[in-house]
Order: structure tokens, then sequence, then C-alpha cells
């Protein structure tokens, strides 16, 4: 049987019983239930990677940048949620995207976010990402990258996104970058 892609999961939150991540485990629920099978990874790193220093950047790099890496060479494609912090992304997601410039793993590969913030909230932080993944070389699937606001509906006894329309809104993006991995060979 052939294995499912998996959809990498980046979270740009750090904080205990975020929205960012209660949008991601969303879909990663959701995906469970996919028509077409794919697997939803959600990666739990971001605060033990070291300050972006270009010195360190070479091999051996740290163990938490070189799993980093992995991690988004071994997806089919890449979602994210991050918060807004003071106009633009928190500073240790920045640090995250500042150590994938130089690999290339994310070079070429389907990425998308997804704003988890209230309408006409958190497009400083969708414009940083936007900057910043240009200069990554990332692959950006417009169609996938949409607002899901976390607010929407009571979360559920699991923490997770009860919201119909937030979640077939989720069902969509995952369903938009696997399509865009099978058309990059990523899949
Ligand atoms: C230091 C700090 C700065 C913030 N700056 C902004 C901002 O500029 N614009 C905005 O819309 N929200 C801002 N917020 C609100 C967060 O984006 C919001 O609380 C978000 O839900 C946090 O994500 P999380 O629940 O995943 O941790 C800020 C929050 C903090 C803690």
């Amino acid at each position: 049987m052939p294995t499912p892609p998996v959809i990498l999961l980046l979270s740009g939150s750090l904080r205990a019983g975020s929205s960012n991540d209660r949008v991601l485990r969303t879909a990663r629920a959701v995906a469970e239930q996919a028509p077409e099978p794919l697997e939803a990874v959600l990666y739990e790193g971001l605060a033990g990677l070291p300050h972006f220093n270009p010195d360190d950047d070479h091999d051996p790099l740290p163990a938490p940048v070189a799993a980093l890496r992995a991690a988004i060479d071994g997806a089919a494609a890449v979602l994210i949620c991050a918060p807004e912090y003071a106009g633009t992304l928190p500073g240790s997601f920045k640090n995250l995207l500042d150590w994938t410039v130089g690999g290339t793993e994310i070079c070429d590969k389907p990425v998308a976010w997804v704003n988890a913030a209230a309408p006409g909230r958190g497009e400083g932080a969708a414009a940083t990402l936007r900057t910043v993944l240009g200069y990554t070389g990332a692959a950006v699937v417009e169609e996938a990258c949409v607002r899901v606001p976390a607010g929407g509906g009571e979360p559920a006894a699991d923490g997770l996104l009860t919201d119909p329309a937030a979640r077939e809104g989720l069902a969509r993006v995952l369903a938009l970058l696997a399509a865009a991995a099978r058309e990059t060979g990523d899949a």
C-alpha cells in the first residue's frame, strides 16, 4: 500500500493552551477523516531550537536543527499557523524560519499558512510569513492560505475546534496542499 503523504504542521506559539496549536491539532484530527489518505504530523521542537547563528549553520548541525530539517525534508507539504506579536511573527518562530534558509529542504516545498486570528487581526504575521517564505524559496499555495478563526464555536472536551466551517476549511487546506505536493512530486 502506498504511504500517505505527510503534511508537517508548524505552530508559531509556545503558549500552553495556544489557539494556533488548537487549529493545527484540529487539522490533524481532520486529516484522519480525509477521503484521500494523508498524515498530518505536528512539529513539537520549537522551544528546543537554538538561537539562529550563521556560525552554527553547517554540518554537524545542532541536533534540534537537524531534526527540524529532516522533518521538513520528509514532508510532502508544510502547514503553518502562527500568531501575530507586535505586528509580525513571534521571534521564536522567525528563528525557526531562519534555520530553514541555509538548508534546501523547504525550497519548492508546497507551504501554506492558516490565520487563526479574528477577522481584521493577524495580517502583520501573514505579511511577514509571505516575505520570509519568499526568501526560503518555499512554494506558497495561495488558495490554501486562509483564515480559520480559532474562536469559532466552543472547543470540544478534547480542545479541538467544533465549528463545522472551520473543520471544512481545514479539510480543504489539507487537500489543496496534498494536491500541490502531487504536482511538485513531493507526494
Ligand atoms: C507580546 C504579544 C504581542 C501581541 N501583538 C499582537 C499584534 O500585534 N496583533 C494582534 O492581532 N495580536 C497580537 N497579540 C495577540 C496574539 O496574537 C493572540 O493572543 C494570539 O491568540 C496568540 O496565539 P496563541 O493563542 O496561539 O498563543 C499579541 C500577543 C502578545 C502576547
